[in-house]
């Protein structure tokens, strides 16, 4: 077989001494100590993607924002703050996350196209950096709630440069028809209502056009249309001074060619650097997704009409990207197979009632056997975000390894608790043991 592990960041998981490893731990004591599905993020491997991104663009005075949708587990969040970068969030509860593992508000940018009047009056107390507006009406929402409070709110304003992201149409954001952000003809036409907001700050230009982006014209045409954009409001009399990139950089999940921080900070230099903004960035996906793992046990091998279907106790409601994006994760044996080991074509399914709870069809491992246990390769962004608890079951736990130290960073959540999060009011009363439900 092609090297089974390739997909592996070595800084983070490593094949060695006949297993798996994250970093210094064998992935077969953290299963047995915290049984699975599990996920497992590699503390190095995170620490290296922040610096090598801050190496890239640090000397271009870019500033980094971690997306936290991607990855919002509290000791990730105080890694990155402790690693010097801050947060971009797109909700209240989003805020209190990362104000919570130690982000500084004056770190923290506010994105997304639906935030309540109490988020943002939340996010106007906590004195985040800057709220990303992405429509008028929102703007005069902040405009109001800021004059509340006698305060002036500094904004940046999410523009739609119209680029096609060449990407999967559920994570494209950047085209006119998608509902983020402001399309540029739209704001020249309202700019003396802008103006005359007396409580609202228009400081900078916020874009971002899409995700796992993995060439850089989208993000040259992007970048000098923004660009463009501030100097034309400059001379309009705006005081613009940033300029908030977005992220979107693509990591490879298959056999797709790397889009580098080089590549980014090479796009950056074409185009805005050097035109006197304070220049930010957004990403999410290109700094956790490859040090994280989703560690899974074979419940059955079931071979039925020739398929053979390889039955794992994780699902989707635990990892749903390729159920939502036909989205390909590695998925690779813990055991390291003897080099002539033989091999099986495997449908990779977990136990939860719909066909699309498949993570992949026919793909070819080696054989595998009840009790197994494999490792879902580059799962560390939107896994444990978007993880749910449909078919009643439990939210996977994490884990952080560092070296050969390890923690667990969320328990599994059991249903037991979750039970305890309905409330059956009195007049349907508790059921009643015995009792049947057509009576
Ligand atoms: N900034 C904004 C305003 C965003 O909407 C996003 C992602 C990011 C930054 C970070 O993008 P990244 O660097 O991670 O590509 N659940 C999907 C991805 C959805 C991305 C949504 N917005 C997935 O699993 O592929």
């Amino acid at each position: 077989m092609d090297d089974l592990y390739r997909r592996l960041p070595p800084t983070g998981f490593a094949p060695r001494a006949g297993e798996l490893h994250a970093e210094g731990v064998p992935l077969s004591a953290i299963a047995a100590a915290v049984g699975t599905p599990v996920y497992v993020y590699s503390a190095a491997r995170l620490r290296e993607r922040v610096r090598a991104l801050k190496a890239a663009v640090g000397p271009l005075g870019v500033a980094v924002h971690f997306a936290m949708k991607s990855n919002a587990n509290q000791a990730v969040l105080a890694l990155m703050a402790a690693e010097g970068i801050g947060a971009d969030i797109v909700s209240g509860g989003e805020m209190a996350r990362a104000l919570a593992a130690g982000m500084a508000p004056r770190h923290v940018v506010f994105s997304g196209v639906g935030k309540t009047a109490a988020e943002i009056a939340a996010a106007l107390d906590a004195g985040l950096h800057q709220i990303n507006v992405e429509s008028f009406e929102e703007l005069r929402l902040v405009d109001e709630i800021a004059g509340a409070k006698g305060r002036v709110a500094d904004v940046a304003l999410r523009v739609n440069p119209d680029v096609d992201a060449e990407t999967h149409a559920k994570i494209t954001t950047g085209k006119k028809d998608n509902k983020f952000g402001i399309d540029a003809s739209t704001l020249g036409r309202l700019d003396n209502e802008v103006k005359a907001l007396p409580h609202v700050r228009v400081v900078g230009l916020a874009m971002h056009i899409g995700s796992q982006i993995m060439t850089p014209a989208p993000f040259l045409t992007a970048y000098g249309r923004v660009a463009a954009l501030a100097e034309e409001l400059r001379r309009k009399g705006y005081p613009l001074t940033r300029l908030d990139l977005g992220g979107g950089f693509g990591i490879p999940y298959e056999n797709e060619l790397e889009f580098s921080f080089a590549d980014l900070a090479d796009a950056i230099r074409a185009t805005v650097h050097g035109r006197g903004f304070d220049l930010s960035i957004e990403p999410g996906r290109s700094l956790v997704a490859d040090a994280g793992i989703l560690l899974a046990r074979t419940i059955f091998v079931k071979d039925a009409g020739g398929m053979h279907f390889l039955v794992l106790d994780a699902a989707m409601n635990d990892l749903v990207r390729p159920a939502m994006y036909e989205a390909h994760h590695d998925i690779v044996p813990v055991r390291i197979p003897a080099p002539a080991a033989p091999t099986v074509e495997y449908d990779i399914v977990g136990p939860i009632c719909e066909s699309s709870d498949t993570f992949a069809k026919r793909r070819r491992l080696p054989a595998l056997a009840a009790g197994d246990l494999v490792a879902i390769a580059t799962a560390g962004a939107y896994g444990a975000t978007m993880s749910s608890t449909y078919n009643a079951r439990p939210l996977a736990p994490e884990v952080l390894v560092d070296g050969t130290r390890w923690a667990t960073v969320r328990r599994r959540v059991e249903v037991a608790e979750q039970i305890g999060w309905d409330q059956v009011p009195d007049w349907i009363g508790p059921a009643k043991p015995g009792q049947r439900a057509a009576e």
